[in-house]
This record gives C-alpha cells, structure tokens and sequence, in this order.
C-alpha cells in the first residue's frame, strides 16, 4: 500500500493532471486537498482534452474512487459542468465513486466579485485567476464560512448564514461605490447546489483513512505548486492555501504518518502565470520559443504564461520542504532543439552563492547560470531512458546530481503514453 502525495515543486502548471491521470491506473483513489477552481489540470487521452478544476485527475478512470478534501474551496457550479464533462465520458458517478467533504468551504458568486474587486483596489495586485479563491478562504479564516453540509442543512440557517457572509463583505463594495450581488439569489443557488451534490457529500477524511486501512493505493493531488503555497511560496504572490504537500494530511484529513512518499513535479523549464517574482524569467526570443513549444497558455484563464529557464536553487529549496522522494520531470520534448540549455543553479546574493533561493531577498539576489548541452533529435516518441539520446540523458542525470533525489518519470508529450516510467513510485 502507498499514499502519494503529488506537488508542483515549481509555480504550478507543472503537468500534475498529466501524471495523476497516468499514475492513476494502479491507484484506487486520488483526492485534492487544497483549492478549487483555481486549478486547471488538463488530461489528454487521445483527440480529447479534459480540464479539471476540481476533481483529481483520477476522474478519467473508472476504476478510481475520487475525493474532493476539505481543505479545498469549491464553486459547485463549475463542478457540476466538470461533473457533467467527465460523466459524458466514463458514464455516471455514482455516490460511492465521488466523495466531496462536508467540511469543503463554498465559493460563492460575492467571493468571485471580491476577487474582482481586491485585485483593482488594493495596493498589490497579485494577478488571481479571479475564481474567488481568496476571499473564500478569507471567509474560512474569518469563521464565517459556508460549507458543503450546509448546503443540504436547515434552509434558515443556511439563509442566516449566507446573509452573514454578504454582511461582511458590504463595507468593501460599499467603500467602492459597487453594487453587490444579492444574497437571496445566492441562497437559490445553495438550494439548488445542495440537490444536485448532496449524494456525493460525506465525510471524506474517513473514506480516506479506511481505504487506507484496506490497503488501498492513493493519490493526493496537489493544486498550483510549491512556490505558490500561502506559507512557503513568494508572498504576497501566493494562493489562500498550503500549496505544497505540507498541505496534504490537513487538507485530505489524514494523519501525516500515512503518507508514504512524495513525489515532485517540474517542468524541464519554468512558468509562471499572474505577477509576482521570476528571477529566471526569459522576457524575449528565449521565453517566446518555450512559450510557442510548450503551448504555455494558462489551462483555466486562457492567459499567456511567462517562461523562463529552470531554477535548480528554487528545486533545491522545494525538494527539501516537500521532503520530495522522487521527481518527475515533464515537458522535456519541449527543449528539443536548443543548442544550449540553460539552468540556473544557485543565486549570487552580497557577495555569497547560494544553493537555495533566498525567497525574502529576491531583490537583491542574481540567478547564476550553467549551460548544458542540448539535442535535436525529436523525444516524444521515447518510453525507455534508452530512447533518449545522450545528451537529454546527461541533462536528466544532471538534474539528479543538483537535486540529490531521482526521476522516476520522465514526461515528453501531453499524452497518457508519452512518458518513461523509469522506476514506478507505486512499486518502491
Ligand atoms: P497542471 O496544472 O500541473 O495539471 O498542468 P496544466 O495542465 O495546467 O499544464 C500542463 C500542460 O502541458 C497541459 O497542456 C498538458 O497537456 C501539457 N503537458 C503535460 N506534460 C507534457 C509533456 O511532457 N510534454 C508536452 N509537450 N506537454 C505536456
Ligand atoms: P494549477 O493547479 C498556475 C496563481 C494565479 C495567481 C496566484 C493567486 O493548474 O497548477 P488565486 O486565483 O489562486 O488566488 O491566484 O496563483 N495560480 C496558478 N498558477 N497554476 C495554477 O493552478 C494556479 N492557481 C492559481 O495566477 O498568480
Ligand atoms: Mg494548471
């Protein structure tokens, strides 16, 4: 039996939907355990490509038992379509194929307009995908949250509840002169949301905890990345959650014991959707070429990703945190045809090198580059390392040696297949 916990080492976008949805075959259950709609993990099985926003990525196989934690905040309309997008699919969920925890927080249509309104009116503009995502947690942190169960409880308190929240909110729109959305049309939607979700809302810490006892293998699906995580990533440029896999047992409500590995996900390269720092940024032709390669358009809002090259020192500081076992690295198809890679392997900062990105002094720090070797042969049709050639054997090599911890799948294509599975992290 495993439980892996699997995370964006980077600023998200890494291809977590990619290899949960492949690792998936030999799990019986993935589950997310922080954010919501913020998310898009895309899957691609043949002609078609799936994005998911809440649902883990063991959706697209039947066989899987899926898991919505309560560390997540969810917008039942979106999931409702995703629901409906992956059932046209795979045929119908059936309650005990979907779990959402009762303990999720709602995102209502006034955190999505909060959103709107914190990113034109404060002083920092973070770049949010404008899901609601903040202002829902803001509500969670505030104790005045709405959650899953009550969307199927009393309708006066739900009503009390959901007028409280807009109560809160006034004094911002108010300040601003904007009209805010009403709070008895919100109450409609919960009633509506509540028949339509109620089958599928339960306790899913122990769904969890008794496949867990069963022996069942698991998945835990992060959200965004490392970089990203409200307490370990580039604050204020951050989400509202524990990005990393320190989110993990809190988020999916399992005891951190349970967790038997992590594994860490990286592009071959860095992306970075939304504002905030990106020392190894490439603004010109060398951002445009892995932009146009990679296709780096954001999977939920259609925004174009800022590119640049990998950030060994940023790796660094992200293995250590997510005490990673092993990582994956993906999109390495997408580097075929540079001469010369660049890599950033540490960060010069007054006068010293660093081997760790030093996160509270990016100002006053510099990446310090090496250069590797590239390939041009084309890689996408590779399933052994003995397919690859030399050179993107020796770049993967080197990766390791930076790192101190191994890949086991290395990914060269959007595809299921596409993939070299050089040691299964079910099978180690
Ligand atoms: P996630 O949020 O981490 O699940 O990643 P996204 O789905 O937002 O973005 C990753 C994008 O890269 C998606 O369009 C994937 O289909 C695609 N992708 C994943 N792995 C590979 C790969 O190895 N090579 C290429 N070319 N595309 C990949
Ligand atoms: P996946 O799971 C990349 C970024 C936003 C913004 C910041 C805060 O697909 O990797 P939010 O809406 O969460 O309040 O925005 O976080 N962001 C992501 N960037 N991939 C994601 O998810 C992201 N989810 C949020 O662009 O900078
Ligand atoms: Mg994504």
């Amino acid at each position: 039996m495993s439980v892996i916990a699997v995370t964006g080492l980077q600023w998200g976008d890494e291809g977590k939907g990619k290899l949960v949805d492949l690792l998936g075959e030999f799990a019986g259950v993935t589950a997310r355990f922080q954010g919501g709609s913020n998310a898009g993990h895309t899957v691609v099985l043949g002609d078609r490509r799936v994005v998911l926003h809440h649902l883990p990525s063991g959706a697209m196989r039947r066989h899987v038992r899926c898991v919505l934690g309560q560390g997540m905040v969810i917008d039942p309309s979106t999931l409702i379509e995703e629901m409906h997008t992956v059932e046209s699919i795979n045929g119908p969920f059936v309650p005990n194929r979907l779990t959402i925890s009762r303990r999720a927080h709602v995102i209502l249509p006034i955190h999505r307009q909060a959103d709107a309104l914190g990113e034109r009116t404060t002083g920092v503009r973070i770049g949010t995908t404008l899901r609601g995502i903040g202002p829902a947690y803001e509500d969670k942190a505030g104790r005045r949250g709405l959650r899953m169960l009550d969307l199927t409880g009393d309708p006066g308190r739900l009503r009390a509840w959901i007028e409280a929240i807009h109560d809160a909110w006034a004094p911002r729109f108010e300040r601003h002169g904007l009209e805010m959305p009403g709070a008895a049309g919100a109450f409609d939607m919960c009633t509506e949301w509540g028949k339509a979700l109620g089958p599928y809302i339960g306790d899913a810490s122990l769904v969890l905890h008794e496949e867990i006892v069963k022996g069942t293998n698991v998945l835990l699906e992060g959200a965004q990345g490392t970089l990203l995580d409200i307490d370990h990533g580039t604050y204020p440029f951050v989400t509202s959650s524990n990005a990393s896999a320190l989110g993990a047992p809190a988020g999916a409500g399992i005891a951190p014991s349970c967790i038997t590995s992590v594994l860490g996900i990286t592009k071959a390269y860095t992306t970075r959707v939304g504002e905030g720092p990106f020392p190894t940024e490439e603004k010109g032709e060398a951002g445009d070429r892995l932009r146009d390669a990679g296709h780096e358009v954001g999977s939920t809002t259609g925004r174009p990703r800022r590119c640049g090259w990998l950030d060994v020192a940023a790796l660094r500081y992200a293995v250590r945190l997510n005490g990673v076992t092993s990582i994956a690295l993906t999109k390495l198809d997408v580097l075929t045809g540079l001469h010369e890679i660049k890599v950033s392997t540490g960060y010069r900062l007054r006068g010293r090198v660093l081997s760790e990105i030093p996160l509270d002094d990016l100002d006053a720090a510099e990446p310090v580059y090496e250069t590797v070797e590239g390939w041009g042969e084309d890689i996408s049709g590779a399933r052994d390392l003995r397919d690859l050639p030399a050179k993107a054997r020796r770049y993967i090599a080197r990766l390791e040696g930076w790192l101190g911890v191994p890949a086991s799948l290395v990914s060269v294509g959007p595809e299921r297949g596409q993939t070299v599975i050089v040691k299964n992290p079910f099978r180690e």
